[in-house]
């Protein structure tokens, strides 16, 4: 019998090591646009494998990572994790299992740093006391005091701060796969590597 679109989530979910991503001659072309912004392209990450992307401006590397996690569906070529065409996936259930960190940062400006990290977690049923146990040591794992930014909100944060907010955002339920587009651009380079 067929799976089940969230079956399959489930068991990429499980799979804390991490998930083998395989990308087979995507394609991404825009209507009215000669050039494509992705062109062919094919990789295999491999479980627990770290991939960077490195190229100049406007060479498609966004648009590949938006495509993994279905923000950009492909013109053509096809793209799965574990095996599992991410086409066939229900696209809310794949990106709760997908950390995201967003070029612009994308922190929800209405919830407090707290609120903004446990979204996934909360979607996924985690319990109260659970969530705040993991702020707490994210937080502390981006080098941000809980005690002094839990409860602000986004825009009492300096851009830097609020990059690495985002990046404790979509550690937040260890998920199997982390699409990260440039999370540290705007922190100075000993930060930087301190996070790496
Ligand atoms: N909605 C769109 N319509 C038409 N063209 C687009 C659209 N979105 C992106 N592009 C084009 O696709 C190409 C790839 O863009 P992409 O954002 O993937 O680049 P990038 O490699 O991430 O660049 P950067 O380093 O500046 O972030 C660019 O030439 C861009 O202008
Ligand atoms: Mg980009």
């Amino acid at each position: 019998m067929p799976k089940s679109p969230d079956t399959a989530i489930t068991q990429i979910a499980r799979n804390n090591s991490g998930a083998r991503i395989e990308l087979d001659r995507v394609t991404k072309t825009y209507p009215n646009q000669p050039v494509s912004a992705v062109e062919n392209f094919s990789m295999v990450a491999e479980p627990g494998e770290l991939i960077m992307f490195v190229g100049p401006s406007g060479c498609g590397k966004t648009t590949t990572m938006k495509m993994i996690n279905r923000i950009i569906e492909p013109s053509s070529g096809s793209i799965s994790i574990d095996g599992r065409d991410v086409l066939s996936l229900n696209p809310n259930e794949l990106r709760r299992h997908i950390g995201y960190v967003i070029q612009q940062i994308g922190l929800f400006p209405h919830m407090t740093i707290a609120e903004n990290i446990a979204v996934v977690p909360q979607l996924l049923g985690w319990s109260k006391e659970k969530i705040r146990s993991r702020i707490d040591e994210l937080l502390t794992t981006v080098e941000l005091d809980p005690a002094a930014f839990a409860t602000r909100y986004p825009k009492q944060l300096s851009g830097g701060q609020q990059q690495r907010v985002g990046v404790a955002r979509a550690l937040a339920a260890d998920p199997p796969v982390m699409l990260m587009d440039e999370p540290f651009g705007a922190t100075d380079p000993i930060t930087r590597e301190k996070l790496q």
